[in-house]
């Protein structure tokens, strides 16, 4: 696709700059540039009063849908065919200050250049933050963005019960984000997603934009293992029925899988909690998570396959029950090659260095792919940290990334599907 003869605004980088650190005081975890704002907990609920704030300030038409998704328009009328960015604003419990929160404030300052240069646009724009992309505190992940392109419905979204026994629909009430917007949401005309790659790849190879290919499949399993508990001292290990000795080859097998399989696939266990979870007793149960990834869907499935197979050897050997819950479960996603096409086009226009790459991460663009032609772009991301309170990335890239997707915004109104 050639690349249509598009206005052009400057983005104001250091009000961009400015707002990312507003933001990020809020949950600020201290001594360190990183934040804690769960999904639906009270930092969220600062975070989002603040980001609708400057969303009313420009103008904008704000709606809040019955997940306590939010989109800001230019349109009085809403999204509905709009040129869409937007990310999330929820963060892991050790998260850093720039995952989601740039690309959505990074659309918020796309709108407000745009605005402040008085340029009349074919099509509108809009900007979108979606609940709890990360997933953390209820699963599945990408949750708001999977139920605003009708893949969970509003009543399985209010029903989901935390891992702190809370539940969707009584802590968005709670924070007051059930809003009245239908969900399934308007359909846009096209969505951007500007995010840091949180990997290494750009950092190491010294690239300053990731044109985004397509998203990685997801999966992710708790298992509940349930054992005898029994006193340290006396039980023989023999007679042990013990479901940390199981949870602990599961953690093995697991990475054990990954390096057989190769390639793209990674393996994770993120989260295990024992009870009762005291030094002189036999566990009585384990919980953990599996988090498996790989941009080959078949691939994938036998990774899934070779967990359940050695899972339940390793259950069998030490007589532990196994319960496997599915909490998230996604297919690899690739990204409209047009948009896809545009990204890496303007940003060779204006000299930057790109690649195309994968995603590791789960992102909200994976969903809004079902609906509309999506597209992502990466900005490096210091020696590929993530999901930690020391994710850095340079100003110049953060700036560098929103000009482009300022570009590719702009361009994507003249361009007809
Ligand atoms: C979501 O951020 C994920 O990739 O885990
Ligand atoms: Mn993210
Ligand atoms: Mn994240």
């Amino acid at each position: 696709m050639a690349l249509p003869n598009s206005p052009s605004v400057s983005i104001n980088g250091e009000r961009l700059l400015e707002r990312i650190a507003e933001l990020a005081q809020i949950g600020e975890i201290e001594g360190t540039k990183g934040c804690s704002r769960l999904a639906f907990t009270d930092g969220d609920r600062d975070g989002r009063d603040l980001v609708v704030t400057w969303m009313r300030d420009l103008g904008l038409t704000v709606t809040i849908d019955a997940v306590g998704n939010v989109v800001a328009s230019t349109n009085s009328d809403g999204a509905s065919g709009a040129v869409m960015a937007g990310s999330h604003i929820d963060t892991v419990g050790t998260g850093g200050r720039y995952d989601g929160n740039l690309g959505v404030l990074a659309g918020l300052e796309v709108i407000e250049a745009t605005l402040a240069a008085g340029i009349e646009l074919a099509r509108p724009l809009a900007v979108a933050f979606f609940s709890n992309e990360e997933g953390s505190r209820y699963p599945p992940d990408m949750m708001g963005s999977l139920a605003y392109v009708g893949g969970m419905s509003v009543e399985a979204v209010l029903e989901v019960e935390g891992s702190d026994g809370t539940v969707v629909g009584e802590e968005l009430d709670r924070i007051g984000y059930r809003g009245s917007a239908p969900c399934p949401g308007v359909t846009p005309h096209a969505f951007v997603e500007l995010h840091i790659e949180q990997g290494p790849v750009l950092d190491k190879e010294d690239i300053q934009i990731g044109v985004v290919e397509g998203v990685q499949g997801i999966s992710w399993t708790e298992l509940t293992l349930v054992g005898q508990s029994n006193h340290a001292g006396t039980t023989p290990m023999s007679l042990r029925r013990d479901p940390m000795r199981v949870a602990a080859e599961v953690v093995v097998a697991a990475r054990s899988i990954a390096s057989e399989i190769g390639g793209s696939q990674v393996a994770t266990v993120g989260s295990l909690h024992l009870h009762p979870n005291l030094v002189n007793v036999v566990p009585a149960s384990a919980t953990m998570t599996v988090d498996l990834r790989n941009t080959d869907e078949a691939l994938l499935q036998l990774a899934e396959e070779q967990l359940r197979i050695r899972v339940a050897a390793i259950a069998e050997d030490e007589d532990v029950t196994v319960e496997s819950r599915s909490l998230a479960r996604f297919e690899p996603v690739e990204f409209d090659e047009r948009v896809v096409e545009q990204i890496e086009l303007l940003a060779e226009k204006t000299g930057l260095s790109t690649k195309r790459m994968p995603s590791g991460a789960g992102h909200d663009a994976q969903m809004m792919a079902r609906i509309c032609p999506t597209g992502m772009i990466f900005v490096p991301s210091l020696d590929g940290i993530s999901h930690n309170p020391a994710e850095h990335t340079d100003e110049k890239d953060l700036i560098a990334g929103a000009q482009l997707l300022s570009d590719t915004m702009l361009a994507l109104t003249e361009v007809d599907w």
